[in-house]
C-alpha cells in the first residue's frame, strides 16, 4: 500500500485513490492552509487515537477551522479504511484543508467547506524491544529553521521536508534540530529524548516543537513504571553529545534507538539498556492509549 486501487475518503466518500480528486484551488495545495494527523494502526488495533483526534481538534481551532467531525466520525473512517485495505501495520492519515476558494486570496474565505481526505499506507513493524533485532538509527543535526508555531501539526511541512532532506544526503535517517540558543527542540518528524546516568530527558512543550502522542505515552508510561526518573526541561546540544543514548519517537517508529550523531558513536555506540526498558513497557502498554 499505497498505490491507485487503494480506498481513500475525500469529501464524505469512500472510492478508489484514482478517482480522489481536489480543486487546484483548495487551500492545503496553494496555501498549505490545513491540519494532520498520522494515527498507527497494528491488526486493526488503533495506537493513541483519541489523543490524535484530541491534538486533530487543538489544531482545527488554532487555526480556525470550523469542521462537524467528531471521535466518533473519525473512527468509522479509520475502521472503514482498515477494512477495505486490510489490516497489518498502517498508519491512518487524516487531513483537513481549510477548503477549496474561487480565487488564490490570504484571507480566510467566508463559507467553504473544509476539504477532508484520508488514507491508509503500510508502516514497518513495530520494534521488538530487542536490542540485538531493533534498527538502529544515524541522525545529524543543525540549527532549526522552521516557523515559531511548531505545536500545530500544520500540513505546512516545506521547513521539515527541508530539514529532513538535509539527513538524507548527509546520509543519515533523521535530523535532530536546536534552536538560537544550542537548545534541543525535536527532530524533522519525530520528537527526541536523551538518556544520561539513567535520567530521562525531552525538551518541555512549547511553540518550538510537536506535542508528539508517542512522546506523551512515552513519558505517561514510563511514569507510571516509576522505575527512572524522567526530566522535560531544556537540553543544550552539548548535553545531547554527550548522552548515553539518544532516542526518536514517533507514531510510525514508537522508540527508535540512535547510535550514531554527526558521525560520532552516541554513547558507546551500541543499542542501550534503557531504550529496551522503554521499549519493552511501550510495547505493553499502547494499546491501553
Ligand atoms: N510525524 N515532531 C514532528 C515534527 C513530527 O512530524 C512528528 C510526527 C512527531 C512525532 O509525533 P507523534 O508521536 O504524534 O507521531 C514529532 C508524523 C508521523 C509524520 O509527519 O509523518
Amino acid at each position: 500500500m499505497a498505490d491507485d486501487n487503494d480506498i481513500v475518503f475525500l469529501h464524505g466518500q469512500f472510492m478508489p485513490m484514482s478517482e480522489a480528486k481536489i480543486s487546484p484551488m483548495d487551500r492545503g495545495f496553494l496555501f498549505g492552509d490545513g491540519i494532520y494527523e498520522v494515527v498507527p494502526s497494528y491488526d486493526a488495533k488503533l495506537v493513541g487515537f483519541g489523543l490524535h483526534i484530541e491534538r486533530m481538534q487543538n489544531g482545527l481551532d488554532a487555526i480556525g477551522i470550523k469542521l462537524n467531525m467528531g471521535v466518533d466520525d473519525w473512527r468509522n473512517i479509520a475502521q472503514n479504511l482498515i477494512e477495505k485495505n486490510g489490516k497489518g501495520n498502517l498508519g491512518l492519515y487524516f487531513h483537513v484543508s481549510r477548503g477549496a476558494d474561487v480565487k488564490r486570496f490570504h484571507a480566510f474565505p467566508d463559507n467553504i467547506q473544509p476539504t477532508v481526505f484520508a488514507y491508509a499506507f503500510t508502516i514497518p513493524a513495530p520494534p521488538i524491544a530487542d536490542k540485538s533485532k531493533v534498527k538502529q538509527y544515524s541522525v545529524t543535526s543543525t540549527e532549526d529553521l522552521r516557523w515559531k508555531r511548531c505545536q500545530i501539526k500544520s500540513t505546512s511541512l516545506l521547513g521539515n521536508v527541508m530539514h529532513f532532506q538535509q539527513g538524507r544526503e548527509a546520509g543519515v535517517d533523521e535530523t535532530i534540530l536546536y534552536n538560537q540558543r544550542d537548545e534541543l527542540t525535536e527532530a524533522s518528524a519525530c520528537n527526541v529524548f536523551i538518556v544520561k546516568n539513567d535520567v530521562i530527558m525531552t525538551p518541555p512543550l512549547d511553540n518550538q516543537l510537536l506535542p508528539g502522542i508517542t512522546r506523551n505515552m512515552v513519558l505517561d508510561i514510563l511514569r507510571k513504571d516509576g522505575t527512572l526518573q524522567i526530566q522535560e526541561r531544556p537540553i543544550s546540544m552539548t548535553e545531547v553529545h554527550a548522552a548515553d543514548e539518544l532516542w526518536l519517537t514517533s507514531s510510525s517508529k514508537e522508540i527508535a534507538p540512535v547510535v550514531e550523531l554527526d558521525g560520532q558513536p552516541v554513547g558507546n555506540g551500541r543499542v542501550g539498556d534503557i531504550w529496551q526498558l522503554a521499549q519493552t513497557l511501550y510495547s505493553a502498554n499502547k494499546h491501553n492509549y
